[in-house]
């Protein structure tokens, strides 16, 4: 098969808000291939669960996808009708919520709405659909899955809770899980232990995923590409080691600079000086502008996508062999760079 799981294309929703119109997504362009770990990072409101959303058909009034392309298997979802979508939903493509009470229902037990996930798409008996839900609590490395399913939501920990939608985003053993910051909420014991869950399931079963995280390092262990978004916008993305290792964008590398692995131990954590700008009222040119060391004159016009390091070296060797998206970035100044803390 020689198109990629997903491609999104020139994708754009916006939200009708008081203070106007606001591209929550703007221009985002993705390519992922089978089996691969996509780490979608940014800070908060740039716009990672709304990208998540589009993709799942899921964004509503005062919400739209407003353009672009959503390629799924080479079919586009933007154009599906809603019962095509419900379809998919679930069985092909899967969210993981950051507040599992997204998925779950707190008035039935565990068992029932495992079934009644499994039954939305599958004509099977109560009695096999009960045992796939235990089998892929199992899966998930929860122990006692006979006792889970008896239980109601609240009768779980979070961690647990979280196990059990994860469970129930993987029933139908879909290509594509988009899981949204799944962790941010639990200790990091257990962030860690489902993480790593998370990681051997979709290993084992190839599922392509999109693990959405404002945390850099939470996503520099999982994925195989990176992309970083800022206002709306990627602004980098690239295989994990050439984004981690040769980031190009001032704010990935402000990013990166701020890890508290990159910051010694008891003094203050370097942060990227000012703050994201009001998506209700963009500037022109490019968004980090007013944050940003580098800028220029130039950066007066919104900066372009382009090939990191310059399109020579971005020619692949072998166009057919392992379509990885290459390394791009949206900066006119892009490059190896120290000044982008305070
Ligand atoms: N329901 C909504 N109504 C209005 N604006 C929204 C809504 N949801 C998201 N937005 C806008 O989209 C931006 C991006 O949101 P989001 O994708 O949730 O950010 P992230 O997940 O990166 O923190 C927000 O900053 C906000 O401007
Ligand atoms: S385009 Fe200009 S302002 Fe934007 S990140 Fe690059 S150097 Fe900074
Ligand atoms: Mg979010």
């Amino acid at each position: 098969m020689n198109q990629p799981l997903l491609e999104v294309r020139n994708l754009r929703t916006e939200f009708n808000t008081r203070a106007g119109r606001v591209a929550a997504v703007n221009d985002v362009s993705l390519t992922l291939e089978r089996g691969r770990v996509l780490g979608l990072v940014g800070e908060s409101g740039s716009g990672k669960s709304v990208t998540g959303f589009s993709i799942m058909g899921l964004v509503d009034p005062p919400g739209r996808v407003a353009g672009g392309e959503i390629l799924f298997e080479g079919q586009d979802l933007l154009r599906l009708q809603p019962a095509e979508m419900r379809r998919l939903r679930g069985r092909h493509v899967a969210m993981i919520f950051q507040d599992p009470m997204m998925t779950l229902n707190p008035v039935l037990r565990v068992d029932a709405q495992m079934i009644e996930a499994v039954q939305a798409h599958d004509r099977v008996s109560r009695a096999a659909a009960r045992d796939l839900a235990r089998d892929t609590l199992a899966l998930m490395g929860i122990a006692s899955p006979e006792e889970r399913l008896r239980a109601y939501p609240h009768q779980l920990s979070g961690g647990m809770r979280q196990r059990v939608a994860i469970a129930i985003a993987m029933l139908h053993r879909p290509s594509l899980i988009i899981a949204d910051e799944p962790t941010t909420a639990l200790d990091v014991t257990i962030q860690a232990q489902i993480l790593s869950e998370v990681q051997r399931l979709v290993d084992e079963h190839g599922t392509s995923l999109i693990w959405i995280s404002h945390d850099l390092s939470v996503v520099a262990g999982l994925a195989d590409e990176i992309a970083v978004m800022y206002a709306g916008r990627v602004v980098e993305h690239g295989p994990v080691d050439d984004v981690i290792d040769h980031a190009a964008h001032p704010y990935t590398q402000g990013l990166i600079a701020s890890l508290p692995s990159n910051n010694p131990r008891g003094q203050r954590l370097r942060q990227i000086p000012g703050v994201s700008p009001n998506l209700a009222d963009p500037p022109a040119g490019c968004a980090f502008a007013a944050r940003c060391a580098r800028a220029s004159s130039q950066c007066a016009q919104q900066p372009p996508m382009r090939p990191w390091p310059g399109s020579n070296a971005q020619e692949p060797a072998h166009p057919q062999a392992g379509r990885q998206a290459p390394h791009a970035v949206r900066c006119f100044h892009a490059g190896q760079a120290e000044e982008a803390l305070a």
